[in-house]
């Protein structure tokens, strides 16, 4: 509908300018810029992801964009309090655009300074424009090599992408707080060896589970690669050459298998526990679409239990097997 489409335009424009003025206040506070300096992001990787700085004052961008409130309420970059006063909702914080895959400035992130927030990230709220579960986190520059290389590289966080383009993994974007969704599947594309990378943290692992839910709804090649040492990618390039990150994906494991190893570890106490899991484990793989890899896990399963799964003469599917 066309205007909804102009309706579109008009927010993607605000959230530009918007972007202007988060950068232009960058520009104007030692602090931040000293943050990022601490964390070690060059000004040339500022410039390439836009990032700016929300300041801490409560109405920066009441006061910059003065005609345009309604849109700034409905992009969720100012709020209205209890007396229905209107305020910046992003306040001390280093800003990070999100881009949708044609460019188009959809959200953003804020990553807090004020050590004072209980959320050390904030992002824009979900709506038509930003849907966290659509987007991947610097996929529209990222997507060029992906196509090129073949293979994508999903890791937690923004400054852990910006850390591995600076180190040349320009193939690298990152989920926003969700787990691996169908539409990311579909962005990342069927032909692309995808690896995961969690921190090296109990999040990581628990996000790593969920990712496997994945496989039930795509038939996307997915492994998952742990960081050591606590690290995640931003902190492992600090004190890691590339070639031993390399070194990790080649390593990487299948991500079903590694749910399967998992549940099988945590349940190793009695006949009981083992059951249960095979059971847990029989309704995950009997979810995943394709045939073929459903029966490479059973026997995978199989193997590593001993147990068959689906019980004599069945087949993953439930069905019976043909017989000669
Ligand atoms: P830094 O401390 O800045 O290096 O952050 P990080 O990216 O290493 O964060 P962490 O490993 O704790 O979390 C991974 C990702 O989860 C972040 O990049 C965010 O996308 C998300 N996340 C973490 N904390 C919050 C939060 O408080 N609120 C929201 N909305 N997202 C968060
Ligand atoms: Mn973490
Ligand atoms: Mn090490
Ligand atoms: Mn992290
Ligand atoms: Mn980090």
């Amino acid at each position: 509908e066309p205007r909804e489409d102009s309706r579109r335009e008009n927010l993607l424009t605000l959230n530009r300018r918007v972007l202007l003025s988060f950068r232009n206040q960058l520009g104007k506070n030692a602090r931040a810029r000293q943050y990022l300096e601490s964390r070690l992001i060059p000004g040339q990787l500022i410039d390439e992801f836009g990032l700016g700085y929300a300041d801490g004052r409560e109405y920066s961008l009441l006061e910059l964009f003065e005609e345009n409130h309604d849109d700034l309420l409905e992009l969720g970059l100012i709020a209205s309090g209890e007396d229905k006063r209107l305020y910046d909702r992003f306040r001390q914080r280093v800003m990070f655009p999100i881009w949708d895959a044609a460019g188009g400035v959809v959200g953003f992130a804020g990553r807090d300074l004020s050590g004072k927030s209980p959320a050390k990230y904030m992002n824009s709220p979900e709506s038509g424009l930003f849907e966290k579960k659509k987007l991947l986190y610097a996929y529209h520059i990222a997507k060029a090599s992906i196509r090129k290389k073949r293979r994508a590289i999903v890791v937690e966080g923004y400054f852990d992408v910006i850390r591995a383009h600076q180190q040349g993994l320009t193939e690298t974007v990152a989920v926003m707080g969700t787990s691996l969704s169908t539409y990311h599947a579909r962005l990342l594309g069927q032909q692309t060896d995808v690896y995961v990378v969690f921190d090296g943290d109990e999040a990581g692992l628990r996000a790593a589970l969920r990712t496997s839910e994945l496989l039930t709804q795509s038939d996307l090649a997915l492994r998952v690669v742990f960081l050591p040492d606590g690290h995640d990618p931003d902190t492992y390039f600090q004190r890691h050459r590339v070639e031993q990150f390399e070194e990790l994906l080649s390593q990487a494991r299948d991500v079903g298998e590694f749910r399967i190893d998992r549940l099988l570890e945590s349940s190793s106490g009695d006949v009981t526990q083992l059951s249960q899991a095979v059971r847990e484990l029989r309704e995950f793989i009997n979810r995943i679409p394709d045939s073929i890899r459903r029966q490479a896990y059973a026997n995978y399963l199989r193997e590593r239990t001993q147990i068959d799964p689906f019980g004599s003469g069945q087949s993953p599917s439930g069905r019976s097997r043909m017989r000669p």
